[in-house]
């Protein structure tokens, strides 16, 4: 058996079809919005990993640090055989969790970005012999199928990432990962916290604009997909903190009066100069707030894990036994 493979259970059509989908309601719906899953092609992918490098983007060192510190206590308790990471990224950080572990391990990354996925592959391979990785090209939101590997399980979910979800998806979300633990597995989320704006906002508009960088691919990513003529020069990066929410929303604003067509939708949109068009939120956390979200999925939290600054939490949770 081959220790790398790679399995599209989002087949190209079903991938466009998506993002078709995605543009046209978002781009017909009043305000304007799309979802950030489709910032993420190669370009997109790497300049998030930039975006990690970054002085103001504290999210990754934090998590970092607290997975520095525990992942040895984090393999004692999951004793996990399997681990699932979802939105996995380039895997970085999960190598401190993988070396932890110990092989035999069998690691199952989703995520939707195949260029991600095999370049995290290739690299966790090259310096992990022992390791099993069935790479999975996914939409965590939509339900996954996975193939039966040795228990017990751990699913992870780092970066933050579930922060980029609305709320009425993140409770859909951690019911889906709540649906794929058996009773010996576990659950480990990666939360950004709430703290003071200026520290917030500057992580998301960085002074070398990188991050305007990464909000304007999905420009580009329509443009390539659907044909469309967007230009990525009449938009302005905003990155605002919505204090009622408890997210950051990043936006991108229309320079001046423009007309974008998008030919594989048959659609042109119109934009108004100054008009606003949402294409991420990034909720920040509290432990109150997981504990009930997590609780209203059925699990239970059972550690609740900070860096030194208290900036970025990680909560390791198991399925709520019947009594709760
Ligand atoms: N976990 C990594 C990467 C975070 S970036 C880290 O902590 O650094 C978010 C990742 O989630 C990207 O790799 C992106 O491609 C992936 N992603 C975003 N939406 C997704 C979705 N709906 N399904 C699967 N992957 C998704
Ligand atoms: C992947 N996700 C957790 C990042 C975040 O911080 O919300 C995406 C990102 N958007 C702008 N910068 C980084």
């Amino acid at each position: 058996m081959s220790p790398f493979d790679l399995t599209r259970t989002l087949p190209a059509d079903a991938m466009s079809a998506a993002l078709r989908a995605d543009v046209r309601e978002g781009l017909t719906h009043d305000p304007k919005q799309l979802p950030p899953k489709w910032f993420y092609d190669a370009q997109g992918s790497e300049l998030f990993e930039e975006i990690t490098r970054l002085p103001e983007y504290y999210p990754t060192r934090a998590e970092r640090e607290i997975l520095e510190e525990r992942a040895k206590t984090i393999a004692d308790i999951t004793r996990a055989r399997t681990l699932v990471e979802l939105g996995s990224g380039s895997s970085e950080k999960t190598r401190l969790l993988i070396d932890a572990l110990g092989t035999p391990l069998t690691y199952i990354p989703v995520d939707v970005s195949e260029s991600a996925l095999n370049g995290a592959g290739r690299a966790l391979l090259a310096d992990h012999p022992g390791l099993t990785v069935h790479a999975l090209v996914a939409d965590f939101q939509r339900g996954l199928e996975l193939s039966p590997t040795p228990g017990p399980r751990l699913v992870a979910f780092l970066g933050g990432t579930i922060g980029n979800l609305l709320p009425e998806e993140r409770a859909a979300f951690l019911a889906s990962a709540r649906a794929m633990l058996a009773p010996e597995d576990t659950f480990l989320l990666g939360t950004d916290l709430v703290k003071d704006e200026a520290t917030l906002v500057a992580a998301y508009d960085d002074a070398q604009g990188v991050t305007a960088a990464f909000n304007k691919n999905v420009l580009t990513v329509i443009d390539r997909e659907l044909g469309a003529d967007f230009d990525p020069a009449d938009f302005d990066h905003l990155a605002l903190w919505d204090r009622e929410n408890e997210w950051i929303e990043m936006r991108l604003r229309a320079r001046r009066d423009l007309t974008v067509k998008v030919p594989a939708l048959d659609l042109t949109a119109d934009f108004a100069a100054g008009e606003e068009m949402r294409t991420e939120v990034s909720a920040k956390f509290r432990e109150e707030g997981i504990r009930a979200e997590l609780a209203a999925a059925g699990m239970r939290l059972r550690h609740w894990w900070t860096d030194r600054k208290g900036r970025f939490a990680l909560s390791l949770a198991s399925p709520a036994s019947p009594e709760g």
